[in-house]
């Protein structure tokens, strides 16, 4: 197929993933699509127990190392306003975080690695992530063994603000790990006029809230960012009754370990040291989120020496949303990375769009950086 033809055909296999989006973990057809897309080019599937997502490998030097590429699948719950002649047919579902542009990539990329792989200093995994958005799907791959062998893992994400042809590169820490709480204060609630004989929860709440606000400024690193935010106050119904009991409901964001586990740490402290000022009960509740994506330095330097005579390789700044290839890169090294898809609204609006000539050059990163990968860790 001339590169002219291929280019044709990724454009088609984007535009038909974008008009048939899929939520987390019911990425049905698109798993049969992929599968198909890289059987057709005699791509080798592995086997896997997950109802959806694809996995597969393009083996080179069978000495050598193996490294993983991924791409996620799913997408949003949201009704797309965008006038693209290619928009969502599925009503209600949208590809608004833009994992089509990364699926049609990862696809481009496979096929130019398959012309290659008697070259191949080694194994390329292919990963079609399924359930990035919601269902644990980083963690289901993990289990599911698809990691198993991996000596390096690379993933990217589109980047509405990067103009095409820019790619975001940077060492450490990238995006948030995004945590969510729930305190609950029981108190004893009473006559409003007779607190004497009551255990005020809300000025029990209230001294949380102002206290929490300490951690960042008081026992973060001023070199290291962090947020923590209540969004949520729930307590009484009148104005003449103190209330029992009052709920707090927040988010956290860090992009250290070290950092997260400090503020876990922080906010049970806090908590029991108001029990005793307050005479109240606190209990503390994490709903844990993926943790933040942080990048290996070597690997780093590998992928930007790789790619930085190609496009235009910036800084990126940090991101507060998080993205699930977090999980990967607890099990083995990684690098994530941003590439420009210049679009008008930001992740998950319901006006997101893409440029898809911006899918030609994620794919360039992909196929680039897997070579330099593999040729690296051939070597040691
Ligand atoms: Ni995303």
């Amino acid at each position: 197929m001339t590169e002219e033809k291929l280019d044709e055909k990724i454009l088609a296999i984007f535009k038909d993933l974008h008009q048939h989006p899929e939520l987390s973990a019911q990425e049905f057809a698109t798993t049969k699509k992929i599968r198909h897309w890289l059987s057709e080019r005699s791509i080798t599937l592995r086997e896997t127990d997950l109802p959806t997502g694809v996995f597969a490998e393009i083996a080179g030097d069978p000495n050598g190392p193996v490294v993983g590429l991924r791409a996620d699948i799913d997408a949003l719950p949201i009704k797309e306003q965008t006038e693209v002649p290619y928009k969502s047919q599925n009503d209600g579902v949208m590809h608004a975080c833009g994992h089509d542009f990364h699926t049609s990539a990862l696809l481009w990329a496979a096929y130019w690695l398959k012309e290659k792989q008697a070259e191949l200093s080694g194994t390329v995994r292919l990963i079609f992530q399924p359930a990035e958005e919601a269902e644990h799907g980083g963690l289901q791959v993990v289990r599911d063994g698809q990691l198993k062998g991996l000596d390096a893992v690379i993933g990217i994400h589109n980047k509405p603000d990067l103009p095409v042809g820019t790619i975001g590169i940077k060492a450490g820490p990238l995006m948030a790990a995004c945590d969510k709480y729930r305190i609950t204060f029981h108190g004893i609630g009473g006559h409003a006029a007779i607190p004497e004989r009551t255990k005020d929860s809300i000025v029990a709440a209230s001294s949380f809230i102002q206290t929490v606000q300490t951690i960042v400024s008081r026992n973060i690193s001023p070199k290291h960012e962090a947020v923590v935010s209540v969004t949520s106050i729930h307590g009484g119904d009148v104005w003449n009754v103190l209330p029992g009991e009052v709920e707090l409901l927040g988010t956290v964001r860090t992009f250290y370990d070290e950092d997260r586990d400090l503020i876990i740490n922080r906010f049970e402290d806090i908590a029991k040291g108001l029990e005793r000022a307050y005479g109240v009960q606190v209990r503390v509740e994490w709903g844990q989120g993926t943790p933040s994506v942080l990048n290996d330095e070597k690997l780093t330097r590998i992928v930007q020496t790789a790619n930085q005579t190609e496009v235009k390789v910036v800084t990126p700044e940090l991101s507060v949303a998080g993205d699930d290839f977090s999980c990967f890169q607890r099990e083995v090294p990684g690098v994530f990375v941003f590439v420009g898809s210049d679009g008008p609204q930001d992740w998950h609006h319901p006006s997101f769009q893409v440029d898809p000539a911006g899918i030609r050059v994620a794919a360039g990163f992909y196929y680039r950086s897997a070579i330099a990968v593999l040729k690296d860790l051939n070597k040691e």
